[in-house]
């Protein structure tokens, strides 16, 4: 390989020495490109700058191109949403895969969070005896007088009883800590157990513009409340191998729960969660995902970083924790993405 300038051949030849005063380069030597070997060892994550042909193509055309998002499909430029003059009528959302670890309760707070932003009023409601919903947003799980558990299982305790503060202006909390494993169990002799979560949310939707419930990664019967009690559902699914396998199962539930119990249930969207552009397997999957639910795939991705667990562990969402962040860009896109999905309000 020749070195470019003077200076850099102490290693070679002196017969393959660059002359100390360089002459103008002769017309038959051109700038050394990459041979095709060297190109296909060169990785490069995605063909960002492509070769702009001169002059002849219209400006609008190279604007559109460059927009191409990471599943793939132009991206295209989500409104700025109206802003409430009156909250209420609340649509209800389960943030729902039966895999565990792909971001259903991450996207829960930072979702919420960014709609909260956008002046809705927003009900978080932890429904996973993990609690992880709680605790990411610094509630102590042994602290807790009364839990979402208290709320289905005791008639006389009334949803104002159990709402907490978030934290966050504009969001409240239905908390959980590890009790709610045993509704589970006693839900199993109610009378209408799938409906239990409905009812006693009822009271709420006059109040808040959305509700979202975190589910714990299972199809057992609190996953099946949730269903019953929502409008539409978000799929969290990490841009991984694996993670189309059990959706087949997920949709499936989803079906009947439309079918038998709560005919306007429909799919939200589904988003793609610990993406990372520079790998092609992450690519891969996206395209996979795009290829099997189509439009349903919400344009907005949510890249991996470990921004989300330090937010986590400071028990606030990245929109507050890491306010400029692009995780909290990311989450913000998304809100205006699930906004412009939704009937108007
Ligand atoms: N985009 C991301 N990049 C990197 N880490 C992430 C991202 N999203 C979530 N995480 C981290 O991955 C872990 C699992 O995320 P999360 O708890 O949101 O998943 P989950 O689906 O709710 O899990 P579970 O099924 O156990 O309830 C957490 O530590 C979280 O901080
Ligand atoms: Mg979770």
């Amino acid at each position: 390989m020749s070195v470019a300038g003077p200076g850099h051949g102490g290693g070679s030849s002196a017969s393959e020495m660059p002359p100390l005063v360089r002459p103008p380069r002769p017309q038959q030597h051109p700038e050394p490109r990459p041979t095709p070997r060297d190109e296909h060892t060169v990785t490069q994550p995605l063909p960002f700058e492509r070769p702009v042909p001169a002059a002849a193509e219209p400006l609008v055309e190279v604007a559109a191109e460059a927009t191409l998002g990471p599943t793939g499909r132009p991206m295209p430029v989500f409104p700025e949403p109206t802003p409430l003059t009156e909250h209420g009528g609340a649509r209800v959302i389960s943030m729902c895969n039966q895999k565990g670890g792909v971001g259903k309760t991450t996207t829960t707070i930072n979702l919420g969070a960014s709609l909260a932003e956008l002046g809705r009023k927003v009900l978080l409601v932890d429904f996973d005896p993990q609690g992880s919903l709680s605790v990411g947003l610094g509630l102590n799980p042994h602290e807790m007088d009364l839990t979402v558990y208290n709320l289905l299982m005791d008639r006389e305790v009334g949803l104002d009883e159990v709402v907490v503060p978030s934290g966050i202006a504009g969001m409240d909390l239905l908390p959980s800590n590890i009790d709610l494993s045993a509704a589970e169990v006693q839900l199993v002799h109610e009378v209408a157990r799938e409906q239990t979560l409905q009812r006693v949310l009822a009271p709420a939707l006059e109040h808040y513009d959305v509700v979202l419930i975190d589910c714990q990664p299972s199809l057992g019967l609190l996953t099946v409340n949730a269903l019953t009690a929502s409008d539409g559902v978000i799929v969290p699914l990490e841009c991984e191998y694996f993670a189309l396998r059990g959706v087949a199962l997920l949709k499936t539930t989803i079906d009947k729960v439309r079918e038998r119990l709560n005919p306007k249930l429909e799919i939200d969207g589904v988003l793609g969660t610990m993406f990372d552009g520079r790998t092609l397997h992450s690519r891969e999957v996206m395209e996979r995902l795009v290829s099997a639910w189509g439009d349903k795939v919400f344009h907005t991705v949510i890249r991996r970083t470990v921004k989300f667990s330090d937010a986590t562990v400071a028990g606030e969402p990245i929109t507050s924790y890491a306010s400029s962040s692009t995780g909290a860009d990311a989450y913000r896109q998304l809100a205006k993405e699930v906004l412009t999905r939704w009937p108007a309000e």
